[in-house]
């Protein structure tokens, strides 16, 4: 028998290639999507399958973190081997204005998943594996490197909640026995990365620029260090977690750090511009608290799964600019108007 996962946050970049994988494995995959004005399928409706097609692989359901009932009818209704619970307000400025959503979908929402399955495995006697998306914001403040004995300093209400479901994720495995994991992953990123975060943002800039269809980026703190990987990469760890004997918390990092500085360095000199010529600081883009340097040891993740991230750094922003620069030559061909760059 094949095995099914569901996924929460599968409309966001993780869960679309979270996806693709489960689904070259053979998975069946559900997914909780969250009600929209507006479709917000797009990262994977290339791999969407209409429910009228027989013997489909990918299930979506209407659900959301902050409603158990619906969380629990679509538990009984998937009846998953595995739970990916990547679903979350994740990002981090935007925790400093809605804080209480933050925790609401990131904290309370892992907490009622964990006593969905809780509830499920205790009525059923079926065998279920959780994954919890822990983040290397967990450390916030912590001396780099961090490794998985790091103590937690946590900088934001974002990080804080992450904390919170951490720590929900395994009490609720120490106290009932259940197989849980924590995957403490640091920054990820590709081509389907949302637009507000720094990488996208400066790819997109930079695609723009060079269509003649932006002249500004303005962003905020250039100095701040971030263990970047490729996304793509990351969800195998994710999946390696869960194959594991044992339930445990593992981090995935590249172990190189790198400032905004230098990415945008190689963004833009991967297109001959100079970055100094269209960067403007902007202190909106500040952070009341900030995390200024995140370097991840992932030894653990290498010697007890075998995982390795594949995409170098310069791999990985050359693989963004060029699909951002492909993306803007759409865009100026179907409508060359600027955008207001400040708006992002
Ligand atoms: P993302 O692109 O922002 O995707 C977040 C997903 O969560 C989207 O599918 C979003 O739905 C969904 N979601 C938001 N609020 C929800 C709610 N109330 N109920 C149900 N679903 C909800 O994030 P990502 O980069 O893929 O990250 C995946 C997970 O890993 C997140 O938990 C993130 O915090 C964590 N993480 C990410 C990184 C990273 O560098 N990418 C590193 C460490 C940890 P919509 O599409 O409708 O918005
Ligand atoms: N977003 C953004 N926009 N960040 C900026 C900007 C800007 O204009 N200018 C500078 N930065 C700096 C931020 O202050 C931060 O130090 C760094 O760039 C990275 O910011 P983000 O790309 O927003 O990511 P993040 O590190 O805060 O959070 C991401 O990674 C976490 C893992 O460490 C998110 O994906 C989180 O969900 C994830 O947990």
């Amino acid at each position: 028998m094949s095995k099914s996962a569901l996924i929460t946050g599968i409309t966001g970049q993780d869960g679309s290639y979270l996806s693709e994988l489960l689904l070259a494995k053979g998975y069946t995959v559900h997914g909780i999507v969250r009600r929209s004005s507006s479709f917000n399928t797009a990262r994977i409706n290339h791999i969407y399958e209409d429910p009228h097609v027989s013997g489909r692989r990918l299930i979506l359901h209407y659900a959301d973190l902050t409603d158990s009932t619906g969380l629990r009818r679509v538990l009984e209704t998937a009846l998953p081997d595995e739970i990916y619970n990547l679903g979350a307000q994740s990002h981090v400025k935007v925790s400093f204005e809605n804080p209480e959503y933050t925790a609401d979908s990131v904290a309370v929402g892992t907490l009622r998943l964990l006593d969905c399955m809780r509830d499920h495995i205790e009525h059923t006697g079926r065998e279920v594996r959780f994954y919890q998306a822990g983040s290397s914001e967990m450390f916030g403040a912590a001396k780099p490197p961090q490794n998985e004995l790091t103590p937690f300093y946590p900088r934001s209400p974002y990080a804080v909640s992450k904390v919170a479901a951490h720590w929900y994720a395994v009490n609720y495995r120490e106290a009932y026995k259940l197989f849980i994991s924590n995957g403490l992953l640091f920054n990820h990123e590709s081509p389907r990365r949302g637009e507000t975060f720094v990488t996208r943002k400066i790819t997109r800039a930079v695609g723009r620029i060079k269509a003649g269809l932006q002249d500004k980026l303005f962003l905020g703190n250039l100095d701040a260090r971030r263990d970047w990987g490729f996304a793509g990469d990351y969800v195998e760890a994710m999946w390696r977690i869960l194959q594991h004997s044992e339930p445990d918390d593992f981090i995935a990092a590249t172990g190189e750090a790198h400032s905004v500085r230098e990415f945008l360095d190689e963004a833009f000199s991967h297109v001959n511009l100079d970055w100094q010529e269209y960067v403007e600081i902007d202190p909106l883009y500040f952070r009341p608290t900030e995390v200024d340097y995140l370097l991840g040891d992932p030894s653990k993740a290498r010697t007890k799964l075998g995982w390795r991230p594949k995409t170098t750094f310069r791999e990985l922003v050359q693989m963004m600019v060029d699909s951002d620069v492909r993306l803007a030559e759409e865009e100026r061909l179907i409508s060359p108007k600027k955008v207001v760059a400040a708006a992002r």
